[in-house]
């Protein structure tokens, strides 16, 4: 059955994700993908860099019939791993002992805040356990910078999302920081994307 979901958004993001990733990421290894959605963003990117495994996950079940139906459609069985059943919040996360001695990066692409704040202090916290010295997450999405939106249209983002969830919101760069900092990662870069949007690099500066 085809279970395919397309979400806009990664149509137009995808490309310059993919050339933030191409710069900083080794030519081997697994990544772990955080709420993956659709999981458009995984068969693009496990293309892009076929000697990397790309490791999917979502805590929706739709969302991942969705990731397994893309990756049949994209005939990339032989490569990339079903998509993992992860809530951030759900701790410890149960990671397969082969991904786990391979990982070199946790990315997460729109996921802190349509989620709650606990979800951003726990993508830190286990990716803290995960991660070693010199390993990043990296994360993409709409940020406020010193606390100030970067635009009026992240703004009328920000209350539309506060509307449908109280616990939702963009978030601001600064904050994610801090809480990053608890784990054992530094801001290493934070890089400015087309809409309004931003890449930030984490990267872990202990063992
Ligand atoms: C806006 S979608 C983004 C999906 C995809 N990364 C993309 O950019 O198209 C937000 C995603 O975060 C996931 N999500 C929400 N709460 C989560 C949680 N507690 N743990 C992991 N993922 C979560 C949702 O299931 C959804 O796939």
């Amino acid at each position: 059955m085809d279970n395919r979901l397309f979400f806009p958004a990664t149509v137009r993001n995808r490309e310059p994700i993919g050339e933030v990733l191409s710069r900083i990421l080794l030519p081997t290894g697994s990544i772990l993908e955080i709420g993956s959605g659709s999981g458009e963003h995984g068969v693009v990117f496990q293309k892009q860099f076929p000697e990397i495994i790309w490791q999917t996950s979502d805590p929706n079940l739709i969302n991942r019939d969705s990731i397994s139906s893309w990756i049949d459609h994209e005939e990339l069985n032989f490569r990339m791993p079903q998509p993992l059943a992860i809530d951030v919040e759900k701790t410890p996360w149960q990671i397969p002992y082969k991904l786990r001695l391979s990982l070199q990066a946790v990315i997460s692409i729109n996921m802190i805040h349509i989620s709650s704040w606990n979800c951003t202090k726990s993508l830190f916290k286990e990716s803290g356990k995960l991660l070693k010295k010199g390993q990043f997450v990296m994360l993409y999405g709409p940020f406020k910078i010193d606390n100030k939106h970067v635009s009026h249209s992240n703004d009328l983002f920000d209350n539309s999302l506060k509307m449908k969830n109280k616990f939702w919101g963009v978030r601001d760069v600064g904050e994610v920081t801090q809480e990053a900092k608890k784990y054992g990662f530094i801001e290493e870069e934070i890089i400015s994307m087309p809409a309004n949007n931003f890449s930030v690099i984490y990267k872990k500066i202990c063992s």
